[in-house]
């Protein structure tokens, strides 16, 4: 379908660097996001569900923490936490900035982002591109500042640096959860780009389970008297019995969740990992597999491949508490997350 925005990427941004137009768009939010006047009005129209207090139609009761309403925005848009006040006035009912390292890096060189137009999907190799975790725990401290940024849901992805070695990963998510948990409302561990050498092995059982109770640990130290949700995020081409074998251990342990999926490596298209619809049917598959093998209990942020709706509703009927979504809002625009979210707050209101 052809809407004005379509038209209007087709023209301008179809034909400019992706990552020079992330940039442009990034610090149009970040700008907006300071404008209070441009900031409420605009939130007004799009997404009268946040703001609105808990408990509304649509909102979800997860994580220890009234989500106004179910759809919010994946990591990797935000790695440092620079526009996330922007980003809430379009409609994202959470947000989750990073992956961020311990220490600043630079990511692969570019070029580390393209756009594959006739499948509305992205490819990416930006390899942890972010401003290392005391520069964002300095944003995201100023953001906590305000009564408003206090009141948006803020989940921290975090990761390890490129240089780390696998045998001291732990370490590097140790870091980062002590010194970004006094802001998140919600930690997620990031085993599961592509785009770090030997990252997803970190999804193995052996390599995870000190990774998470270091993080685990690091997060109770620095908020004492608050318990700050530990989730991990898996890849959607982790074979079924490793899907498995990480729920078991995330209930073993008796974390708070999984997200699922990041960016597959499955396709022929070239560096990078792919996101956007084809990773539809298996982030369905995953996310129905976590909440047979979680039981009630763990939240599941589910996504991959969301576009409308209905695909948000599908990961929810699937068994997800919490849907997420990155490549869709640059492809629908952004009126992407308000849409969604209406729909779903509609249809809550709708079952009563
Ligand atoms: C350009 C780009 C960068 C991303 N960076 C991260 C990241 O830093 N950390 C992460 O956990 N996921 C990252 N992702 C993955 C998304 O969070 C999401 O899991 C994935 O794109 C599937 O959702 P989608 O199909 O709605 O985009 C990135 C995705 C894209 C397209």
């Amino acid at each position: 379908m052809t809407t004005p925005y379509r038209t209007m990427f087709n023209l301008i941004f179809a034909g400019m660097d992706p990552e020079r137009a992330h940039h442009l768009v990034y610090r149009g939010l970040a700008i907006a996001g300071r404008v209070p006047v441009l900031r409420d009005m605009v939130q007004g129209a799009l997404a009268p569900y946040l703001g609105r207090g808990a408990g509304g139609p649509g909102s979800v009761e997860a994580l220890g923490l009234t989500f106004p309403a179910p759809f919010g925005l994946a990591g990797g848009f935000d790695k440092n936490a620079g526009c996330v006040s922007g980003l809430a006035m379009l409609g994202f009912a959470h947000i989750e900035v990073g992956t961020i390292t311990p220490r600043p890096q630079p990511g692969n060189e570019a070029p580390r982002m393209w756009r594959e137009l006739n499948i509305d999907s992205l490819r990416n190799r930006m390899g942890f591109n972010n401003d290392g975790a005391h520069t964002v725990a300095a944003n995201l401290r100023r953001l906590r500042a305000s009564k408003r940024g206090r009141s948006i849901i803020v989940g921290v992805n975090i990761g390890k640096n490129k240089v780390t070695e696998a045998a001291d990963a732990a370490a590097d998510y140790a870091v980062c959860a002590r010194v970004l948990a006094p802001y998140a409302d919600y930690l997620v561990v990031n085993v599961s780009s592509p785009n770090t050498p030997g990252l997803r092995d970190l999804q193995s059982v052996e390599s995870l389970q000190p990774i998470l109770e270091a993080a685990r640990a690091a997060a109770d130290e620095a908020t004492p008297g608050r318990h700050v949700p530990l989730l991990v995020k898996i890849a959607p081409d982790l074979a079924d019995a490793d899907v498995d074998a990480v729920a078991d251990l995330v209930k073993d342990l008796g974390l708070d969740g999984m997200a699922a999926v990041n960016t597959t490596i499955g396709h022929d298209l070239g560096p990078g990992g792919l996101s956007g619809p084809p990773l539809l049917d298996r982030g369905l598959d995953v996310v129905a597999r976590l909440r047979a093998r979680l039981g009630d209990g763990p939240a599941i942020i589910g996504g991959g491949g969301v576009t409308t709706a209905a695909d948000a509703r599908a990961y929810l009927d699937a068994g997800a508490t919490l849907v997420q979504g990155y490549t869709g809002f640059i492809y629908v625009g952004p009126l992407w997350p308000s849409r969604i979210n209406k729909a779903l707050v509609r249809q809550a209101r709708q079952l009563g």
